[in-house]
């Protein structure tokens, strides 16, 4: 670690400082505070995760950093603000609540920073969540939130779950769900798959229950699938909740319970998930279900879950069981 990413971390540290008091201990910071207690997150919370406040003012963070004298070249490198046609600097972060976003070794390298709304600032055309940009140390396709913490849940349990949102990792961990993580917003990359590798033997695809979240569970299964050894398991939350919705409405031990006994297999959401779409009392659409389920069977690798689900589907369809275990051979053929 050279002297440049050391006057990073040291900048962003600060960052989170000055942020969380804004948000604990001022008036400035008090609708922000007001907000987060209203969706059900506790001081306590707060303090663990150490987040913060952005006012609604360019120079806030500016002036901080001006006052301690920070070489302009640091600030400008730090992603913390942003460069005017003029070459002043500003702060990129405003009228947002702060995440500050730790590297595997607890330091503070980045922050997503999520809109708050209020009758003065109604953020249009802003986006919910603004992140650091990318710099020496940032690194979007790198760094998953909550991986310091979580790291000796993770361990301990050999499992590890995957948000959608920082918010739905906090609220995780309300419930006494340690071993969350979460991108940054975006599918898993190999730097990162690995990193959970690691650590981990099973990953638990904890994404939103909406639509999107649906197609981005389907989307990580086959990333995870082909990229990593990892025992994969689906946690799908009802009435299209995220998990922080989920805590909210039916509280921490509903969703421990949850998270520990609801979990399904990969089969069973594609099942669900592929019926989608589909008019099951249409005869076509039913066989072209079929074959789309039989196409996911092949990667399942107990004999005995497949046997099941064979009986299942054969049962479901009208279909005989040798028929179908023919045409499961022949994909497998097929595969190698
Ligand atoms: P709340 O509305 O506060 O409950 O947020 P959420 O965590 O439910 O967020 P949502 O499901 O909308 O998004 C999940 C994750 O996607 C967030 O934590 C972000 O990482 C990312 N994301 C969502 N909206 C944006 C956006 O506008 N810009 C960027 N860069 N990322 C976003
Ligand atoms: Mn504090
Ligand atoms: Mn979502
Ligand atoms: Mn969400
Ligand atoms: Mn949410």
């Amino acid at each position: 670690i050279n002297s440049s990413q050391q006057g990073l971390i040291r900048l962003h540290e600060k960052a989170k400082e000055v942020y969380h008091h804004m948000l604990v201990n001022t008036a400035v910071g008090q609708p922000a505070l007001d907000y987060l207690l209203s969706r059900g997150l506790t001081e306590e919370l707060i303090e663990e995760f150490e987040i913060g406040f952005a006012p609604n003012e360019r120079q806030f963070l500016r002036q901080v950093f001006a006052n301690e004298k920070v070489e302009m070249s640091l600030l400008s490198q730090s992603g913390l603000f942003v460069e005017r046609e003029n070459g002043e600097l500003v702060d990129r972060f405003y009228q947002r609540i702060m995440f500050p976003i730790q590297d595997a070794k607890g330091r503070t390298i980045g922050f997503s920073g999520r809109i708050l709304i209020t009758t003065d600032f109604p953020g249009e055309n802003q986006p919910k969540y603004l992140n650091s940009p990318e710099t020496e140390l940032f690194n979007k396709r790198q760094v998953l939130f909550n991986f310091d913490k979580a790291r000796p849940t993770i361990r301990k349990e050999n499992t590890v779950f995957l948000f959608e949102g920082f918010m739905d990792v906090i609220a995780a961990w309300q419930a006494g769900v340690k071993n969350g993580i979460a991108s940054m917003g975006t599918s898993l990359t190999s730097q990162q798959i690995s990193a959970i590798e690691r650590i981990a033997g099973e990953i638990v695809i904890s994404y939103d229950g909406d639509k999107a979240g649906l197609a981005a569970t389907d989307r990580a299964i086959g990333l995870l699938d082909e990229h990593s050894n990892l025992d994969l398991a689906i946690l799908q939350l009802p009435e299209k909740l995220d998990p922080d919705d989920y805590v909210r409405k039916y509280g921490n031990a509903a969703f421990y319970e949850l998270a520990y006994h609801g979990r399904e297999t990969v089969f069973g959401f594609k099942m669900a998930y592929l019926r989608q779409n589909r008019n099951l009392s249409n005869e076509m659409e039913q066989l072209d279900y079929v074959t789309a389920l039989l196409q996911e069977l092949v990667k399942v690798d107990s004999l005995l879950a497949q046997d099941r689900y064979l009986t299942q589907i054969a049962t479901e369809f009208h279909l005989s069981r040798e028929t179908l275990q023919q045409q499961l051979n022949e994909f497998k053929q097929r595969q190698r």
